[in-house]
């Protein structure tokens, strides 16, 4: 293993030593292989660059007590990459290359998957981008897969001590738009949003419903949840957010697993007393504690400012739990990697 200080990472870049790269020309995908150049070189008129024609996955690798590597719930992220990929005229990244892919990336970088025990794990970005000559709005004659990894640790910065956020103005998406795409333009849109949130000294912002501004849509790049004093698990539902991979495992394990009520539908922002515990979830964030709401001059306060309320420990413990291979998971979520 490299030496790194593992339980200092927070979210950012670090190098490692390899990439996966496929190219898709003339209609197929070529088999794809692992380089060590981590700048790409693209033409000027990359569809990607000028218009946006991309998208992009983010997934871990865990290093569990045994030593061996897990990947949680890998072909999710492969379709979710799919639906991007049509909503953005791309070609699909077949499941098969798309897990090849991550597991050769994993597999060639295993120096970097942090030990079991420090928290941090190996954060991997595919990322599929329209390539070649154009200038005019049309989509690519070639596209890019490439799966790179770093070790991150938390990316909030209180990790499961809770944080504040705050309410914006803008949107992030459109009603009928690309929200529930994982597209880079939804998170060009965020930049400023986000900036003015951190100035303001609250780790990220909420978004409202685009169309009435009065529900709860997304925290930041993670989805919302609300735990109510009824044992109910409460998260949005709407077809501009991202529809999250670790929302829908905890709407199962929360009710599979702790007994909860689960129900996807409004979290209306007029209403924030009728939560306990609220939280972000994704995976960068984890579950991330939500402390506190600021809404135009009110502030409230869920469970605590400083301390994570029980329901959410529990749902973490147990979602990191079958993340790093000490509880059993549902089949099929987990992938191990074999070195
Ligand atoms: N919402 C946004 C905008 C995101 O960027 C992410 C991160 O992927 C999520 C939600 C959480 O999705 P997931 O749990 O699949 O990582
Ligand atoms: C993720 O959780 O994987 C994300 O994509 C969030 C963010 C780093 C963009």
């Amino acid at each position: 293993m490299v030496d790194i200080k593992w339980d200092e990472l927070g979210f950012s870049y670090i190098k490692t030593p390899y990439r996966f790269i496929a190219h898709w020309k003339n209609g197929a995908w070529d088999e794809g292989e692992l380089i060590e150049d981590n700048i790409l070189h693209i033409h000027e008129g990359s569809p990607a660059l000028h218009y946006g024609q991309q998208c992009f996955e983010g997934l871990k690798a865990y290093r569990r007590k045994d030593g061996q590597i897990n990947l949680f719930r890998p072909d999710q992220n492969s379709q979710r990459m799919n639906r991007s990929a049509r909503r953005l005229l791309m070609p699909m990244v077949p499941e098969e290359l798309f897990l090849k892919g991550v597991h050769e990336t994993v597999k060639a970088n295993e120096a970097y998957v942090p030990p079991y025990g420090s928290g941090a794990t190996l954060y991997l970005r595919p990322l599929l981008i329209g390539v070649g000559e154009n200038i005019g709005v049309h989509p690519a004659s070639e596209y890019i897969f490439l799966v790179f990894c770093t070790p991150v640790g938390a990316y909030f910065k209180g990790g499961l001590a809770p944080t504040n956020f705050i309410v914006s103005e803008y949107d992030r998406a459109a009603p009928q738009g690309t929200g529930a795409a994982k597209v880079g333009g939804n998170y060009a849109a965020s930049l400023l949003p986000g900036a003015e949130a951190q100035e303001r000294n609250f780790s990220d912002c909420i978004y409202l419903d685009p169309e009435t501004h009065t529900k709860i849509e997304e925290v930041g790049s993670a989805n919302f949840f609300g735990i109510t004093a009824a044992n109910e698990f409460i998260t949005p539902k709407s077809p501009s957010i991202l529809p999250s991979i670790t929302k829908f495992s905890l709407l199962y394990l929360a009710e599979n697993r702790l007994g909860m009520k689960v129900l996807e539908g409004d979290c209306p922002i007029a209403d924030l007393n009728r939560f306990t515990e609220a939280g972000a979830c994704g995976t960068a964030a984890v579950i991330s504690p939500i402390g506190g709401i600021q809404y135009g001059d009110t502030f409230h306060v869920f469970y605590s400012e400083t301390e994570v309320g029980p329901v959410t420990h529990r749902l973490y413990d147990e979602l990191t739990g079958i993340q790093f291979g000490d509880i059993a998971a549902p089949p099929g979520w987990i992938q191990t990697v074999t070195p």
